[in-house]
């Protein structure tokens, strides 16, 4: 079971996987008896900083603290809005409603299932402060269209890169484009610390706010005793031990990216001319790594049912935001994201999945259309 495929037939729909070198890394840590955030942090906070280009990487608990922390960095707070797709984990607008400012959901683009410019623009209002465009399953939202918004009406952009690590659009990474980029390191992403996320920026002022932030409103961390409080702050540090981990992940990463774009392109070569599964594309060519392949797929649910029973795991999407308790709105607002949602579906995207596993999932998806 260790590899999530404790069955001859199993094909998981995500499956972290560790490498010797975690633990090696972590036995390190252990053995040096500093398990708090300390100098393992700080080279996977250099390495994260180095891979992406950017100046700023600071190490968080996870990808939602990492929104928290920008927004409250960029200081947003209660009777701003920010505008939030209504396609997303829940999270997203969870970080905004921390900081007392209150989410605006707005509907998808459905070729990307990322947010719509023109509902962005619709839902401006005196009071917006900041979008935050997601970059669903690892593609890029239209960020030549979001950043000209921002640009005109004077708001901050904090991207949600928790599902985009690594994933670029022109040669430029995903999380580097806004003010702020947020990253999660939860388990079913490239790299996973268990529990984890960054936060990045080329901005050295917010650099300064977010470690204070992020520790208690402390610049630098002294004995506790005598420290220099200049500011509230917050516990959201990362560990050695987390980070070792993700250290670790990170000697792989190439391959698992690389593996995630094959995984990709099998799938939607398959699907091709299909006129009951359609593989929402990914532009491979000009940079963008799927973290995982999703499609729209007719009788979504029975479909799922019936590959279950063959050990075949998808992952339904997110129901969308508005249709949850906490910012229950009315369909009507939201065409795009309703339509759709009840159709979306992640298929089995584990690292591990070798190419003849993909290719009997396809069949098998096939087989159920007849
Ligand atoms: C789009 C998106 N935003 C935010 C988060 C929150 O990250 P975390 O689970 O690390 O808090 C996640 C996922 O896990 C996510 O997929």
């Amino acid at each position: 079971m260790k590899n999530g495929r404790g069955k001859d037939r199993d094909y998981p729909w995500w499956s972290p996987q560790v490498t010797p070198k975690e633990y090696e890394l972590v036995r390190e840590v252990l053995d040096s008896n500093y398990l708090n955030e300390g100098d393992y942090t700080t080279r996977f906070e250099n390495e994260i900083a180095q891979l992406l280009g950017v100046k700023h990487a600071i190490a968080v608990t996870s990808g939602t603290s990492a929104l928290f922390l920008a927004l409250a960095a960029l200081g947003i707070g209660p009777s701003d809005e920010v505008i939030v797709p209504d396609v997303t984990f829940i999270a997203t607008a969870n970080a905004v409603k921390l900081t007392g400012a209150i989410p605006v959901l707005v509907d998808i683009d459905p070729d990307t299932l990322t947010i719509s410019p023109g509902a962005v623009e619709s839902a401006i209002t005196q009071r917006t402060r900041a979008i935050i465009p997601v970059h669903v399953s690892g593609r890029a939202a239209d960020l030549n269209a979001i950043m000209s918004i921002a640009k005109k009406y004077d708001l901050f952009i904090v991207e949600d890169a928790a599902e985009a690590f690594m994933s670029s659009i022109d040669g430029k990474y995903l999380g580097t484009f806004g003010n702020a980029g947020c990253f999660s390191f939860s388990p079913n992403k490239t790299i996973s610390t268990g529990q984890g996320g960054m936060i990045v920026t080329n901005d050295d002022d917010l650099h300064i706010i977010l470690r204070q932030l992020k520790d208690q409103g402390r610049p630098k961390r002294g004995t506790g005793g005598d420290d220099i409080h200049y500011s509230v702050g917050y516990n959201f540090k990362l560990t050695n031990l987390q980070a070792a981990i993700g250290l670790g992940q990170l000697s792989v990463l190439h391959n698992r990216l690389q593996r995630q774009k094959e995984i990709y392109t099998i799938y939607s070569d398959h699907f091709e001319n299909s006129s009951n599964v359609s593989i929402i594309g990914f532009k491979i060519n000009r940079g963008e790594i799927p973290l995982w392949t999703d499609a729209i797929i007719e009788r979504r649910d029975v479909v799922e049912s019936y590959l279950q029973k063959m050990g075949i795991h998808c992952r339904k999407f997110w129901y969308p935001i508005h249709t949850q308790k906490p910012y229950f709105q009315n369909d009507a607002l939201f065409s795009q994201s309703t339509q759709l949602m009840s159709k979306a579906m992640w298929l089995p995207s584990a690292f591990i999945l070798e190419d003849t596993d993909v290719e009997y999932v396809c069949n098998q998806i096939k087989r159920f259309f007849g």
